[in-house]
């Protein structure tokens, strides 16, 4: 059997896409380099975490209770399911507490995987209390800071992109409907306190 040459249009795509595939490697070497010798992180890290000695246990229980396997928290676990990371600004130590031993009617809505079996996360009601709780301390201490994905307020500075989203994006008249949360929070501090619940 003879060897069969590559076509002319066959040698231009093959060298396309070494040249493609050889300079995405250089550009990573390139990447790992610069963030390796740079002082300065690659991205804000946004999300804290600060335990007191309870947290500190319910991020253990959290641990070997595989919540990882759909969640993400302390940035590791999958992102298939709601990241929890920032969660604590979100909502309150009470409302976890509630959501994981009794999820639909905290969430007052059906839910996918937490509830009632043969739901896949049916275990995590049927935990012991006692965990349940040291997981909803730990949980609401997974802080973020303003203006982050997973936090409920805007940032505390005007953002010009967010400006820019809201005049592209929102229809006209909103504002009869809605109201503005950077306006209502300047107006009125304690609802600040408020979101938190
Ligand atoms: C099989 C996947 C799965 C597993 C395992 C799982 N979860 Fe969830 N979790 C979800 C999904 C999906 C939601 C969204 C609610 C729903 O539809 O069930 C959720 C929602 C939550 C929420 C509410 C977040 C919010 O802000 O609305 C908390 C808190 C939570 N999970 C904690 C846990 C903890 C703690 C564990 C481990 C003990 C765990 N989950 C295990 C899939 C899972």
């Amino acid at each position: 059997m003879t060897k069969q040459r590559l076509k002319y249009g066959e040698k231009i795509l093959f060298s396309i896409f070494g040249a493609f595939f050889v300079l995405g490697i250089i550009a990573f070497i390139a990447m790992e380099v610069v963030r390796a010798k740079s002082e300065k992180p690659m991205f804000t890290v946004t999300t804290h975490f600060d335990f007191s000695p309870v947290g500190s246990e319910g991020s253990k229980i959290y641990r070997e209770a595989r919540c990882n396997s759909c969640h993400r928290a302390l940035r590791s676990g999958t992102s298939m399911g709601l990241n929890l990371d920032g969660v604590g600004s979100k909502r309150s130590r009470q409302w976890l507490e509630s959501f994981l031993n009794d999820p639909e009617k905290t969430y007052g809505a059906p839910t996918i995987d937490h509830g009632p079996s043969p739901k896949e996360a049916s275990y995590v009601s049927a935990m012991p209390k006692e965990d349940l709780r040291k997981i909803a301390v730990f949980l609401s201490e997974l802080r973020a800071d303003r203006g982050s994905a997973m936090a409920p307020e805007p940032p505390p500075e005007r953002s010009g992109f967010i400006d820019q989203m809201v005049g592209t994006f929102a229809p006209e008249n909103w504002k009869d409907k809605y109201q503005d949360i950077r306006e209502k929070n300047k107006s009125d501090p304690a609802a600040k306190e408020s979101q938190q619940q």
